[in-house]
C-alpha cells in the first residue's frame, strides 16, 4: 500500500498508472472505514487494475455546529483496513494542502441538492461536490465508488460528474449492513446500545413501507404512515424527515400518489437518534420490474 499526503504527489502516481494502460478505480472516503468503505474498495480491486482511495475529513461539507471536530479520525485502524482490503495507493488528505490560502473556487449542484438532507444541512452538498470534483482531479480515475446510503450524495455526484465531462463512470454500490440491518456507517461508533436499538426501527420502517408499495399501495401517504409507525414511538428517535420520491430526479410525486406507469422510488429518512444523525434509505424498482426485490434495507441476516 503506497501512502500519498499532497495533491500533487498522488496525482503523480495515478498519472504513472494511467500512463502504464491501467485502469484505476477510486472510493473516496472520510476514513472511519467500516464494511461499506471495504465492500467500494473490493469492488474497485475487482472492476479495474488500480485501486485507490482516499481519506479526507473534509470541513467544507460540515455545517457550524456539526460533528466536524469529533469526527473520528483512527488513521493507523484506517490504513490496515486499505491495505487487507488491497488498495494499492491511499491519499491521506490534509485540508491545508486540499483548501491551500486563497482557496475561491466550489461546485454547486443545483435541484438535485435541495430536498432531503439539502434542506438541513445547507452547504453541505457544495462542500460534497466541490471536494468531490477536487478529488476525481487529482486521481482521474476511470471508475468512482460511492454508497448507496448516502444516495443523494451518490445523485449529485453523477451529476457534477456528467455535467463537467469529468469522464468517469460512477458507481452507486449496495448498502453494507449489520446483523441487525442497521446501515454500516462511522457515525454508528457515536451510538450506545440504547441508541443502536433506536436506530435499528429506520431499516425496520423501510422494509415495512416498501412491502406496502409492493403490494400496490399508491397514496404516498398511506407509506409514509407505514414508515413512521414504526419509527415515531421511539423517545430516543426524532425524524428529520421521512419522504417518497423520485430516485433519478428526487423530485416529489404530483398529487402524493406513487406513479403508474412505475417508475424507480426512493424512500429515504433521516433521524437524530440521542443526538446522533442517521440516514438510510430503500430504492424500489419499477413493480413491473420482474423478480427485483427493493434494494437498500434488505431482511436482517441471521
Ligand atoms: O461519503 C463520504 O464519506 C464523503 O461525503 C465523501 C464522498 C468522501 C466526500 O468528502
Amino acid at each position: 500500500l503506497r501512502v500519498t499526503r499532497g495533491t500533487v504527489e498522488t496525482a503523480r502516481w495515478c498519472e504513472r498508472y494511467r500512463a502504464a494502460g491501467l485502469s484505476v478505480g477510486f472510493a473516496p472516503t472520510m476514513g472511519a472505514l467500516h464494511a461499506g468503505h471495504v465492500s467500494l474498495f473490493a469492488r474497485a480491486r475487482r472492476e479495474c487494475d488500480r485501486a485507490v482511495a482516499s481519506i479526507f475529513v473534509n470541513p467544507t461539507q460540515f455545517g457550524p455546529g456539526e460533528d466536524l471536530s469529533r469526527y473520528p479520525r483512527p488513521l493507523e485502524a484506517d490504513l490496515e483496513a486499505c491495505r487487507q482490503a488491497g488498495c494499492d495507493l491511499v491519499f491521506v488528505g490534509e485540508a491545508a494542502d486540499v483548501y491551500p490560502p486563497g482557496y475561491e473556487t466550489w461546485v454547486e449542484v443545483e435541484d438535485l441538492a435541495r430536498p432531503l438532507c439539502g434542506r438541513s444541512r445547507p452547504g453541505h452538498f457544495r462542500g460534497v461536490a466541490t471536494v468531490v470534483a477536487k478529488l476525481l482531479a487529482i486521481v482521474r480515475p476511470h471508475r468512482a465508488y460511492f454508497g448507496q446510503k448516502d444516495f443523494q450524495q451518490a445523485r449529485v455526484i453523477e451529476r457534477l460528474a456528467r455535467d463537467l465531462d469529468l469522464g468517469v463512470e460512477i458507481r452507486i454500490c449496495e448498502t453494507v449492513r449489520e446483523p441487525d440491518g442497521l446501515a454500516m456507517s462511522s457515525r454508528n461508533r457515536y451510538l450506545d446500545a440504547a441508541g443502536r436499538r433506536a436506530a435499528a426501527r429506520i431499516p425496520r420502517g423501510l422494509r415495512a413501507a416498501g412491502r406496502l408499495v409492493a403490494g400496490g399501495e399508491t397514496s404516498v401517504a398511506r407509506v409514509l404512515a407505514e414508515l413512521t409507525r414504526e419509527l415515531a414511538p421511539d423517545p430516543d428517535l426524532e425524524i428529520e424527515y421521512a419522504e417518497a420520491r423520485d430516485a433519478e430526479s428526487l423530485a416529489e410525486f404530483p398529487a402524493a400518489t406513487l406513479p403508474r406507469p412505475p417508475r424507480r422510488i426512493l424512500l429515504a429518512v433521516a433521524a437524530r437518534v440521542r443526538g446522533t444523525r442517521l440516514i438510510d434509505n430503500l430504492l424500489i424498482p419499477p413493480l413491473d420490474a420482474e423478480h427485483s426485490p427493493a434494494r437498500g434495507a434488505e431482511e436482517p441476516r441471521g
